[in-house]
Order: C-alpha cells, then sequence, then structure tokens
C-alpha cells in the first residue's frame, strides 16, 4: 500500500479551525526582563503569568506561536495522567505527589476562569484510565487510593461508558477538554495586549547565560535578566536534558461517526495507549482517537501507524468518515515528572520547562505559574514535583540505563548496518539511507521524481537518522530530532539542518 494513501486529510483539527497569526518578526535587538523562547502552551502560560508583575517580557517565536506540538495535541486538560499519583508517591512521596496534584488541578481552573471570555469550546468531562487486563485491575485500587490521598476526585469504577473491553478504571471528576488554539491564541491577544512582545519568525540560535543573558536570533540580540526555554526541547541543554528525557510520537485521527459520541475522555493504559474524546467546534462534532505511540525514528512504518488507529477507531465505533489525521511528539522523562524550573543549578538565569510525557496541556499551564513564581523570586510552592535538578529515584536507574542503553544500540547498529545499495534506483515516493565513502547518505525521491540527498547523520549526536513515510521526514532515533526531506530542521534536540549532499 502507498505511504500517500492514507486515512483523512493530513492536518491538524486546531490548525484547521483558526485563523493563521501574524505578530511581527524581531528586526533589531531589544531588552526586556523575561525572553520566553518557544510560543507553546509552556511559553505562552509563563507569559501570561508574568503580565501580573512588573516585569516586561517577549515571546521570541521561530514559526507561528501554537504551531508546534501544542497544535497537534488531543487538548485534554486533566489531572488525570494515566496511571500516575501512585507512582509518584512510590517514587516521591506523597508530598509531590500532592504537589502535582494540585498543580494539574489549578491549570484546569485556569482555563476555566479565562474561558469566561475566551471562547475556546471548553467543557467539562469526567475523564476515565481504563485496564482491559483483569491482572491491572489492582494498580487500578492503588491508583485511586493515592489519587485520593492527595485530595483528587477518584473514584474505582467497574465499567467505563462505551468501552466494552474494560475490566476495571479509574474516574476523575470535574477534568475538561478545550481547543488548544482557540485558548491560546486568545491568550497571545491579551498578553500582547497587555504589552508583552510577541516576535513570531523568529528562531533563537543561541542563549549565552550571563548578566544579561544574550538571545541571539536571525533578526537581532535580546538582552534578558532571565531567559525560559520553552522551545519543547531546550535548545540550551546544559544539564544532559537530552539523555533524561527520550521522545515519543504518537498519532491521531478526528473522525465523524453515526454512533453518539461519548461524553468523557477515555484512556487505555499502556502500551500502546488508545485514547478517545469528542469535541464540537464550528457546530461540528468529531471523536478524536489517538495512540500508536513509539519512540521517534523507531517505530517502523509511520503510515502503517496511522492504519492500525483507524482499524481500533472502527472495530469501537460506527465511523462514518476519517476527516483529518495528525501526529506529533513528547518528551517523557524517565521518572515520567516533567522538568521545570532553573535549567542547572549554575545556570542562575536560565529556566525549562520540557518532559510533560505526553500530557502538557494542563502540565505547561501548571509550568507557567512555576517558572513565573520562580522568576519573580517568591519561589512556586509546586516547584519540587518539577524539580530539573532531582536525582531519579533508585528504581528508576535501570531506566535511564536502558533508556541510553537503547540510544547507544541504535547508534552502533545503524552505523554498522549495511545500508541500501548506493546507485540502485528509487522509486518515486520512496526513501533510504546508502553508505558512501563509509557516510551514510539519506536519499528520497518525491512524487514528480525529483531526487533530494542529504547527510543521513543527525547533527546532534552523530545517529543516523531513519525515515518517516508518513510525516516525509527524517527522524533521528536518538534523541528525537526531525528534519524535513529535504534536510531542513524541524525540531530539536538539533540546532542545524541535515547537511545538504
Ligand atoms: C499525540 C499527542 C497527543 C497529546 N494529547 C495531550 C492531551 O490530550 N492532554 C495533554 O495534557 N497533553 C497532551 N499531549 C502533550 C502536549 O501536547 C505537550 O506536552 C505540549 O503541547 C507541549 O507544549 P510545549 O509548549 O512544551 O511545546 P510546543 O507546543 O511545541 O511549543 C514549543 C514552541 O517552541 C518553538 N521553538 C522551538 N525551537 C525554537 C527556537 N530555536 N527559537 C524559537 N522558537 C522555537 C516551536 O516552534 C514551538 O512553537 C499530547 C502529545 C501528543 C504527542
Ligand atoms: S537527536 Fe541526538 S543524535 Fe540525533
Amino acid at each position: 500500500m502507498n505511504a500517500n494513501d492514507l486515512p483523512g486529510e493530513g492536518a491538524s483539527l486546531w490548525l484547521e479551525t483558526t485563523e493563521e497569526t501574524d505578530y511581527g518578526s524581531l528586526e533589531t535587538g531589544v531588552d526586556v526582563d523575561v525572553a520566553i523562547v518557544g510560543g507553546g502552551i509552556a511559553g505562552l502560560s509563563t507569559a501570561a503569568e508574568l503580565m501580573d508583575s512588573e516585569k516586561t517580557v517577549a515571546v521570541l517565536e521561530a514559526d507561528r506561536v501554537c504551531s508546534g506540538v501544542t497544535a497537534r495535541t488531543t487538548a485534554k486538560l486533566t489531572s488525570q495522567h494515566g496511571l500516575k499519583y501512585d507512582r509518584i508517591r512510590s517514587r516521591f512521596g506523597r508530598e509531590r505527589a500532592r504537589q502535582y496534584a494540585a498543580a494539574n488541578e489549578a491549570a484546569i481552573e485556569t482555563v476555566a476562569e479565562r474561558a469566561t471570555t475566551i471562547d475556546c469550546d471548553f467543557r467539562r468531562r469526567p475523564a476515565y484510565t481504563y485496564v482491559s487486563d483483569e491482572n491491572d485491575r489492582k494498580d487500578v485500587r492503588r491508583e485511586v487510593d493515592a489519587a485520593r490521598s492527595v485530595g483528587l476526585p477518584a473514584s474505582f469504577v467497574e465499567e467505563v461508558p462505551t468501552v466494552s473491553d474494560a475490566v476495571a478504571g479509574v474516574r476523575f471528576d470535574d477534568q475538561a477538554q478545550f481547543h488548544p488554539r482557540k485558548y491560546l491564541l486568545g491568550v497571545a491577544e491579551e498578553i500582547a495586549a497587555g504589552g508583552c512582545d510577541i516576535f513570531e519568525g523568529t528562531r533563537v540560535t543561541d542563549v549565552r547565560p550571563g548578566s544579561p543573558c544574550e538571545v541571539e536570533t536571525e533578526g537581532g540580540t535580546v538582552t534578558a535578566t532571565d531567559v525560559v526555554l520553552a522551545s519543547h526541547f531546550p535548545i540550551l541543554d546544559p544539564a544532559g536534558y537530552f539523555a533524561r528525557n527520550y521522545p515519543k510520537r504518537s498519532y491521531v485521527l478526528a473522525v465523524r461517526t453515526r454512533d453518539p459520541k461519548p461524553e468523557g475522555m477515555f484512556y487505555r493504559s499502556g502500551e500502546p495507549y488508545f485514547s478517545v474524546r469528542q469535541h464540537e467546534t464550528e457546530g461540528e462534532s468529531f471523536l478524536l482517537v489517538g495512540g500508536q505511540n513509539h519512540k521517534t525514528g523507531q517505530g517502523g512504518s509511520t503510515a502503517d501507524r496511522y492504519r492500525a488507529l483507524e482499524r481500533e477507531a472502527r472495530r469501537r465505533f460506527d465511523v462514518e468518515e476519517v476527516a483529518y489525521r495528525w501526529s506529533t511528539q513528547d518528551y517523557r522523562s524517565v521518572d515520567g515528572m516533567p522538568f521545570v524550573g532553573r535549567a542547572a543549578p549554575w545556570r542562575k538565569h536560565v529556566y525549562v520547562a520540557t518532559g510533560f510525557g505526553g500530557w502538557g496541556m494542563s502540565g505547561g499551564i501548571a509550568a507557567g505559574r512555576v517558572l513565573a513564581e520562580e522568576i519573580a523570586g517568591d519561589g512556586s510552592e509546586w516547584a519540587d514535583a518539577f524539580d530539573p535538578g532531582r536525582l531519579p529515584p533508585l528504581s528508576d536507574l535501570p531506566s535511564l540505563a536502558g533508556e541510553n542503553a537503547n540510544v547507544g544500540k541504535r547508534f552502533v547498529e545503524d552505523w554498522v548496518s549495511k545500508p541500501s545499495k548506493a546507485g540502485a534506483s528509487l522509486a518515486r515516493g520512496e526513501a533510504r539511507v546508502v553508505r558512501e565513502d563509509g557516510t551514510p547518505v539519506a536519499e528520497y525521491r518525491d512524487d514528480g521524481g525529483e531526487r533530494h540527498r542529504v547527510s543521513a547523520v543527525c547533527p546532534h549526536l552523530k545517529c543516523v537518522v531513519a525515515w518517516n513515510d508518513a510525516e516525509k521526514s527524517w527522524d533521528c532515533p536518538c534523541h528525537g530530532s526531525r528534519f524535513d526531506y529535504d534536510g531542513t530542521l524541524l525540531g530539536g534536540p538539533a540546532v542545524r539542518d541535515l547537511q545538504k549532499e
């Protein structure tokens, strides 16, 4: 089957139902109190929280605000993040679980409050995480106990609406869903009106910590007392985030169904997860189904992932049509907690927000509050739960070692494996890695017949990239950098394009 023959239109529902923004680019140097790199949910939420302070703020966005991962999420706004609280409690203790719960519950209320003035399809819904294996029932019981012990509205359920294969689940009440772009474009308007500078089409190329910090962009240098790296993966990595955070891609379909759509948010825990929720926008109702997650660059055919997701959607619902499909990736820390706070103990004025592990809607909003309070010098009551300087608990050391061993294995195997023979013919729409003079070269022949050749060596730490047939990109299996078929950088840790051949 051809990789072009995929279900639905390749576009995110959130981007399709909102206007493109048009904030200008930075054209000359500016001086602000706080420079925020990245205009996704973490960056814009930080800017919004800082509006109550006296500080001058600039958001520097390489592309358009809310056009990255946040534009391709499923936008469940919950403190329920799979089976999370028992894990936090056993690894870090009840107090950190309480902080994590409180920060994410507060994020829901932040959106609820703003939704009185920003039309963002905000709806209160219960959230369910369920298991389909009888052996996992005890995990659900422990999760309910852990969640309730930190004040969350959790209950144990034997049945989950519309899910026939659930054997047990945890239900959280008073959770929410929203339209992330309607919400964040509204936030951007509000903060711009309040004096925050938003620069789009302004890629940050370097950050030099100091007093003040210097933030280099293509349009000029920004000097700032404090810098927030909210670029999804931090573009400056002083504390080895690439080795403590690993990227996972997953896939979403927005489908039209004949049967009534379930009013709730549903998540089957485990690998791969399966997620469902309804969304009504612009007079149309969709069911969003998500899943098929895998480590970036290590999932085989990504086109097959969409097909598998469509099969699962059709098996469970009376699908009339797949309207849209999209995919994106999020970084997950080895211990499952985000990194939000000072980027490194020795970098007093540089902050990060990363590692949301697939739950950065409430996580990104909570990060905004934590960072604004830290920058204001007040300290945040939730800081410990998100502390980027924490040591992983002993029980997580094997998975830390495992993730890094996986990277090492990919590095070695991909360099020594026998790639396809250079010179052999390459059909339209096909891609491969060949070896020329010992160096891997990535080749793709587009549908028009033009051949694109770039180095297959990722500029970050020199792993060999892998073809993503659905998105027509080269994805790095080590730490998740992505490049367009012509080598243009789509997302870091790498900060440069693949070299043209
Ligand atoms: C398929 C999928 C579904 C998900 N569903 C949910 C969900 O239902 N609920 C939930 O809570 N979470 C969900 N998540 C997770 C959530 O979407 C993310 O955690 C969150 O969007 C991350 O936001 P961010 O602001 O960190 O990143 P982004 O939204 O990617 O923002 C970062 C911004 O930085 C910019 N940038 C990057 N480099 C530079 C640079 N050098 N200079 C300037 N700008 C730069 C980018 O262009 C981008 O706009 C999901 C994740 C996936 C993969
Ligand atoms: S992202 Fe690290 S080597 Fe490619």
